[in-house]
């Protein structure tokens, strides 16, 4: 039988209902990755916690080189030093997923999110600022360790990439509304509105924890956990029929097999796994080499330091956010037709190209040492509008695959410690960037677009040869794919071989 005929499960209201209240997760992560770059651009907020960047701002703002304007390892450890506590968090949330489901691991994200706004936004000392941005750091982990999941084993295969690309489309509001704030709140209550940025994460943090704690858990993890009368009534609701025992078999095979693995770090990284693994370890470690992420958190001081004022800086930032979750929306509608394959290799042509532009036009507009002052309106309009096509590019193809492919690729018994490991790769890779861009910017100045985009050729090729299509495949069929691709099958026929040899002596 065709896979694309296995089972009869329709797409319901419930499960896009219950599917849309997960994903909005993904609103609190994007909401506290959002924040920071508009909070550490206004005035009261460095006067209060990074006098001395303060100063130094006001004092060089006629100075030789206006790309070294913000270049301070303690201003960018605030906006990094949750992505290292999310990195600790992801390891610890694979165990708990496995142990006691998805659900779980969803409600402890949900209240380290509130603790973690509320402790920031009341900030008065440094480590109040720092020990928040740790808890918002936990929630991250164990969020995004459990959501992507569960939206893919939620959704009927046939649209898990759309239900699934939601997670990403909440992320994307989520930087959204936060860059919007921040506009809004930059000059209000006597300076203090950066508070009101901060502290209002704690608001959909609540509403998140609320919506988890009314959420059923996965099928897969029901029955993994010996749930099966509760995973059977659940399939008949989520699926519309009570025609559910095709995937509830399958479903208790693969969970049987999971049973089989103790050690799923360890057989995580057996060689029959190295193709997924490869890819769980890669996709998000080019997600963030596409460069996004020096949009997400710097646009307002990339386009103070290339000669905005702050407010038209801060607009900009709102501007180019507010393409994010259209080209995401576009994005739950293909993915399932094109294939995650076609987006990847689109997205990436795009991004390298308008990386090319926008080096040749900050180059072109200010000469290495930048030392301009203030570009022509229409010549910022223009760079505003490149970097536009390009968030467009970046949010239908490796935004949401860089969440959905680690997600779908693995069988059950190892789902939750790759998962882990992408969210890991994915904390770290964003740390480092956040960590190096204000000094790569200070260095290699419009080059920067330009490394990125080496990235983005590196990473588009190695999606081409190497990933095989996933569309339309139920994930307890997934090893097929594997085994079909020209290169991968012939790595796992390599195996099958030897394992053969050996039963034969
Ligand atoms: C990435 C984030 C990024 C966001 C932007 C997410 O998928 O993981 O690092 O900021 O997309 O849209």
């Amino acid at each position: 039988m065709d896979v694309a005929d296995k089972y009869s499960g329709k797409l319901t209201l419930r499960v896009v209902l219950t599917c849309i209240m997960a994903a909005s997760g993904g609103f609190i992560f994007g909401y506290d990755h959002g924040v920071s770059g508009g909070v550490t651009s206004m005035d009261s907020f460095l006067k209060l916690f990074f006098p001395s960047i303060y100063k130094m701002e006001s004092h060089i703002a006629h100075s030789s080189n206006q790309y070294c304007k913000f270049n301070s390892q303690l201003l960018t450890l605030f906006t990094s030093s949750l992505y290292l506590s999310a990195l600790v968090a992801g390891f610890g949330a694979s165990h708990i997923s496995r142990m006691l489901g998805r659900r779980v691991v969803m409600l402890i994200g949900g209240m380290c999110f509130v603790f973690g706004a509320l402790i920031n936004g009341l900030a008065i000392a440094m480590w109040m600022l720092i020990v928040g941005r740790i808890l918002l750091g936990f929630g991250i982990g164990f969020t995004n360790s459990a959501v992507p999941i569960y939206l893919s084993e939620m959704a009927p295969y046939k649209y898990r990439g759309g239900l699934n690309i939601c997670f990403q489309l909440s992320i994307t509001i989520g930087i959204f509304v936060a860059n919007l704030l921040n506009y809004f709140f930059a000059k209000i209550l006597n300076g203090q509105g950066w508070r009101i940025s901060l502290g209002l994460g704690a608001v959909p943090a609540v509403i998140f924890f609320i919506g988890s704690l009314c959420l059923p858990d996965s099928p897969s993890s029901l029955v993994e956990r010996g749930h099966h009368e509760e995973c059977k009534r659940q399939l008949v609701k989520i699926r519309g029929t009570t025609d559910i025992d095709a995937e509830f078999n399958d479903i208790l095979a693969a969970s049987e097999a999971s049973h089989r693995v103790k050690h799923p770090w360890r057989t995580l990284f057996e060689r029959k796994y190295r193709p997924q693994l490869i890819f769980a370890i890669f996709i998000p470690f080019f997600q963030q080499l596409t460069g996004v992420n020096v949009i997400t958190f710097y646009a307002p001081i990339l386009f103070r330091t290339i000669g905005f004022g702050s407010r038209a800086s801060l607009m900009s930032a709102v501007i180019i956010g507010s393409f994010k979750p259209v080209s995401t929306i576009i994005s739950i509608f293909i993915v399932d037709k094109f294939g995650r394959r076609t987006l990847f290799i689109e997205g990436g042509l795009q991004m390298l190209i308008t990386q090319i532009v926008i080096a040749i036009a900050i180059a072109v507009a200010f000469r290495t040492r930048g030392d301009l002052g203030h570009i022509p309106i229409w010549y910022a309009i223009v760079i505003v509008g490149v970097i536009c096509v390009y968030v467009c590019g970046f949010a239908w193809s490796w935004g949401p695959l860089g969440w959905l492919v680690p997600s779908e690729i693995f069988s059950l018994e190892i789902r939750p410690a790759a998962q882990s490991i992408a969210v890991g790769v994915n904390m770290i890779s964003t740390f480092i960037i956040a960590q190096s861009f204000t000094a790569m910017l200070c260095h290699i100045k419009f080059g920067l677009f330009i490394f990125f985009g080496c990235f983005v050729g590196i990473m588009t090729t190695f999606i081409y040869v190497l990933l095989p299509e996933t569309k339309g495949v139920p994930l307890e069929d997934m090893a097929v794919v594997w085994q079909r691709h020209p290169i991968w099958g012939k790595y796992l026929d390599k195996d099958n071989q030897k394992g053969n040899e050996k039963s034969e002596c």
